[in-house]
């Protein structure tokens, strides 16, 4: 499945060949700490090498052991501190003692990607899985909760006091796709939260913001979304996962799907001083899709 592609081409504009370059050469972050959650994952892993080629510590959190990520990053970064730590975001015990061995290890906490997540299945509602919907919802809410928790209270207890959050929401939050009822409404708790977060955690000076990807590629990302949205069988999508890549580019604005990196731009820039009155928000990167 994850070696077909799906190409679409026509798009109106393309993505710039090195995202990361776009913008002036940066040390944001240089000499601040961050945890990322699902860091040996697409996003988590891009955020963690960003983060460490602007200066910062980075801590990967994540249910499979993150060694690989960690040396990736360190090749990349020679002289980066990285942390690699494997924890379930559903465990609260674990979730705290992942974040105060953090906190022990590099003595404040900046930053956090607050971003593992889980898409589940692909059925229409009256076929759904029960047990998929408690596991999307136990990861994508309950884990992005036991995270934002034993985070904000290390950064509220920290002197100074303060951080910065993003949260991973998507773009199913916002459009009610078809055959992710346990995945939409997740998100949609994930960018609610976000919201009462900010207000919650304002007095701290801690900001907390999401970004709502949609559609990224390539790779396995992608054909997946593509794949299971055809297998799924419904009135919304072709039989024909080629028909399908075409119906959802053709839905977007610029006629193409996003990178990883187009993604982790706006990451970064809410998680800077760029970004210091932004709080509460959400970046819907979605190549226009609204
Ligand atoms: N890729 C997309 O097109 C897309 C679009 C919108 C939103 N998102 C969201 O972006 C985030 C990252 O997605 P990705 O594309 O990098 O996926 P990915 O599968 O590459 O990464 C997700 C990571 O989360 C980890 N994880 C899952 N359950 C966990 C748990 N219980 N505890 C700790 N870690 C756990 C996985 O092991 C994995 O490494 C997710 O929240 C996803 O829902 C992705």
């Amino acid at each position: 499945m994850g070696d077909r592609e799906y190409i679409i081409t026509g798009g109106y504009c393309h993505p710039p060949s090195d995202p990361a370059s776009s913008t002036h050469a940066r040390s944001r972050f240089k000499g601040k700490s961050i945890i990322v959650t699902g860091g040996a994952g697409n996003f988590g892993k891009a955020c963690a090498l960003r983060m460490a080629s602007e200066g910062a510590k980075v801590a990967l959190f994540d249910l499979v052991d993150p060694s690989k990520a960690k040396e990736e990053i360190q090749a990349s970064n020679p002289g980066c501190t990285v942390l690699g730590v494997q924890c379930d975001v559903t465990k609260n015990d674990e979730v705290e003692r992942a974040v105060a061995s953090v906190k022990e290890a590099f003595g404040r906490v900046d930053y956090l990607f607050n971003n593992a997540g889980y898409q589940g299945a692909f059925r229409p509602l009256p076929d759904y899985p029960p047990d998929d919907f408690r596991r999307v919802l136990d990861i994508n809410v309950s884990g992005v909760f036991h995270v934002l928790r034993a985070v904000s209270n290390v950064m509220k207890s920290q002197e100074p006091q303060g951080g910065s959050i993003v949260q991973t929401a998507s773009m199913a939050a916002h459009s009610g796709p078809p055959n992710m009822v346990a995945y939409g409404s997740s998100k949609a708790a994930v960018h609610h939260m976000t919201r009462i977060a900010a207000k919650d955690l304002a007095p701290h000076d801690i900001r907390v913001n999401s970004v709502s990807p949609a559609f990224t590629g390539p790779g396995f990302m992608w054909t997946r979304q593509v794949e299971l949205q055809a297998e799924a069988g419904s009135i919304h999508y072709d039989k024909d996962p080629k028909v399908v890549a075409q119906q959802m580019i053709g839905s977007t604005p610029l006629r193409r799907y996003g990178s990883v990196d187009e993604v982790i731009g706006p990451v970064t820039f809410l998680l800077s001083d760029d970004a210091s009155y932004l709080t509460g928000i959400d970046i819907q990167v979605t190549g226009g899709m609204n």
